[in-house]
């Protein structure tokens, strides 16, 4: 069982093995936190582990490897966490990877929806008591709140009449922006949450999918005009010692973005957590990680996903 420092945090961060969630990683470590990292790269694990040994932090950092496309790796990451650290005081949600083609989960769920959405739903639910256990917790979920383009294809959610990357992505742009709303509806823990979308930041996951010429451009591209991470991560390394009082905050670059855009519909924000807990229960069955019928944030409570 983790020992925490008197004056550190305890702060989980899923894909933070590369990018921005390395830096928030890295930064915290730096601060005397004790850091929990989600990747699914064995190397980029160990990588991650010999920078925290660097900054004399090798005791107060591990790693988890889990493929978080999967519902019963997120469940299996969220035990291995809870069995060490009782309290969680911030949770950053930063995994993502672009897929040129449509893949699947293991669980036969579309994997950009399953990781860049799902994961995220899952991890705030399933590390609930965690979170409530601290004194001032708070989700930070990079994405790309203030952003209108794209938009949750109730119809087609798992994209299997049409997939296209930027579409796949956008759709889950806007469901996390849907899943920061319903936070704010029917919240399953007491922690703040934060929609922060970093703008166009010079990471390797941003050029990954492409092929070259493409590639080299925009790498390039990225020199001149991208933020480099230790800019984009700066105001969310601040904020997680002291979370906004404000339930839900979304934040584009610097700019705070106005709650009654459309793309926080609180219906749609309904509709959409109500999907994903029957997708959960479909493609994986009862699980610690949802919210009990009755609990805040679970169907029948208050203001909650009937
Ligand atoms: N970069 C930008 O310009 C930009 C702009 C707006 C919003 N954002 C958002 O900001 C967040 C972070 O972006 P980034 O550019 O820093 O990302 P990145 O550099 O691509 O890093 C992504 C992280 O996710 C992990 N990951 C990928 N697939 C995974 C899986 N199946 N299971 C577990 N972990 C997985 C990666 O490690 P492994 O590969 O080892 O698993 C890596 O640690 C993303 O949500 C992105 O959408 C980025």
């Amino acid at each position: 069982m983790e020992q925490r420092h008197p004056d550190g945090r305890t702060v989980v961060v899923s894909g933070g093995t590369d990018g921005m969630g390395r830096g928030i990683a890295l930064a915290r470590l730096g601060r005397g936190d004790t850091v929990v990292v989600i990747g699914s790269g064995e190397a980029r694990g160990a990588a991650l582990m010999a920078d925290a040994a660097l900054l004399g932090a090798a005791r107060r950092c591990r790693f988890v490897q889990a493929d978080l496309s999967s519902i019963a790796a997120v469940e299996r990451a969220v035990e291995a966490i809870t069995r060490e650290h009782p309290v969680v005081d911030a949770l950053v949600l930063c995994a993502n990877r672009l897929n040129r083609t449509r893949r699947e989960s293991p669980e036969g769920l579309e994997s950009t929806f399953s990781l860049y959405y799902l994961s995220r739903y899952l991890l705030g639910h399933g590390l609930r008591f965690q979170l409530d256990s601290a004194d001032n917790p708070v989700i930070v979920n990079f994405a790309a709140p203030g952003l209108k383009v794209g938009s949750v294809k109730f119809d087609d959610l798992q994209a299997e009449r049409r997939y296209g990357i930027l579409r796949a992505q956008a759709q889950c742009g806007r469901a996390n922006d849907l899943l920061g709303r319903n936070f704010l509806q029917s919240p399953s823990s007491r922690a703040r949450y934060v929609l922060y979308h970093p703008g166009f930041t010079a990471t390797r996951g941003g050029v990954a999918h492409l092929r070259q010429p493409a590639r080299g451009i925009i790498t390039v591209l990225g020199r001149v005009a991208a933020r480099s991470v230790d800019q984009a991560i700066a105001p969310m390394v601040e904020l997680i010692d002291r979370p906004p009082a404000d339930r839900l905050t979304a934040i584009d670059r610097g700019r705070q973005v106005d709650l009654s855009l459309r793309t926080f519909d609180p219906d749609n924000a309904r509709r959409l957590a109500e999907v994903s807990r029957s997708l959960v229960l479909t493609h994986h069955g009862p699980t610690q990680l949802l919210p009990e019928p009755g609990e805040p944030g679970g169907p029948g409570s208050a203001g909650g996903v009937h």
